[in-house]
């Protein structure tokens, strides 16, 4: 019997992480180890290497990042190490080992001025700190390994961890209302969803270099998303639209980062769930963990 395939996944206590973990009884033919963030701190070079040497894995997904995009404007040292010279340090260790290096990406290293979705190979122009650093760890990536695989996704949501999904259902129980922007538009993501095709990309066993995108289908606003969320919840709380300039962030947001998600699609045939219906699955998942 040939030996199970190892893979090591990083920011195992984030949404992505998480749900990676959850996916991974599904797939008993790898060997999976999962780190959290005190198990693999991101920036320790010869940390990585030892971490490399023991677990010899055939692949590595970095679920781990500097998420606060907000606060990255202020701890940009810290953001840039991790969300950039530390993805390029995994990505030297990847094409040293021959491991396949999976590296997760965002929507903010476009500008948002677009009126039709963003293809992979459009130029970038992060408009926040956050989204500089995370385009710093793609160069690096590619830069240092030319057999790297970049999944850029967006708006994130799961039943783990903080997030809009959580934020909104928190907020319209103590709220009559509330005032969410409608001038920013983009694709949700269930991070359960974005772990799955993580797993058909490496289950598939074709690896094809490059970047991709990865989000659920469909383009709405913060708002939109919002209204969807008490209207399943069946919310009295009233949901207003406002504009960005009402809200304002330390961090500016781009205005329209819908992503194309034809690549993903065509090289490895992944099937995209809407937006609306990885929601109701979410909301699901959220309620039996309540009754459990
Ligand atoms: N969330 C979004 O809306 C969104 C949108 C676009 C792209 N993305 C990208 O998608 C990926 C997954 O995001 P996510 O939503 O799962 O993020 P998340 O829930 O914030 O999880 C990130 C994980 O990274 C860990 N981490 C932070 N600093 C670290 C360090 N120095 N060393 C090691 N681990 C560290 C965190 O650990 P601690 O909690 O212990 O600090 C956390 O477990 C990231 O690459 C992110 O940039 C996310």
């Amino acid at each position: 019997m040939s030996k199970a395939k190892t893979i090591l996944v990083t920011g195992c206590g984030g949404q992505l992480g998480s749900e990676l973990r959850i996916l991974s009884s599904t797939y008993p033919q790898y060997r999976f180890v999962f780190f959290n963030s005190q198990e693999f701190p991101l920036g320790d070079a010869q940390f990585a290497r030892q971490k490399f040497e023991e677990q010899q894995p055939q692949y590595f997904i970095n679920c781990a990042a500097y998420t606060a995009v907000d606060k990255a404007e202020s701890e940009k040292e810290q953001a840039m190490l991790v969300n950039g010279e530390a993805v390029g340090q995994l990505a030297t260790l990847c094409s040293e080992f021959n491991t396949g290096f999976i590296h997760i990406s965002t929507d903010y290293v476009f500008n948002g001025e677009s009126q039709s979705p963003w293809k992979t190979e459009q130029p970038t122009d992060p408009v926040n700190f956050y989204g500089s650093s995370k385009l710093r760890g793609e160069e690096l990536a590619f830069a240092n390994n030319d057999r790297s695989i970049v999944i850029r996704t967006s708006w994130v949501y799961s039943s783990f961890g903080k997030n809009f999904v959580k934020t909104m259902i928190r907020l319209m129980g103590e709220k009559e209302s509330i005032g969410v922007v409608n001038d920013q538009h983009g694709s949700p993501t269930y991070a359960a969803d974005l772990a799955s095709a993580i797993m058909q990309i490496i289950d598939s066993g074709k690896w094809q270099a490059g970047t991709y995108h990865y989000s659920n289908s469909g383009a709405i606003t913060w708002f939109e998303f919002a209204a969807a969320i008490a209207k399943k919840i069946k919310s009295n709380c009233v949901v207003n639209p406002i504009l960005s300039s009402q809200f304002p962030t330390p961090a500016k947001r781009p205005s329209y980062s819908v992503m194309d998600l034809s690549k993903i699609e065509s090289v490895y045939g992944i099937a995209i769930p809407r937006w609306e219906e990885a929601l109701d699955r979410c909301l699901l998942k959220l309620q039996e963990d309540q009754t459990s």
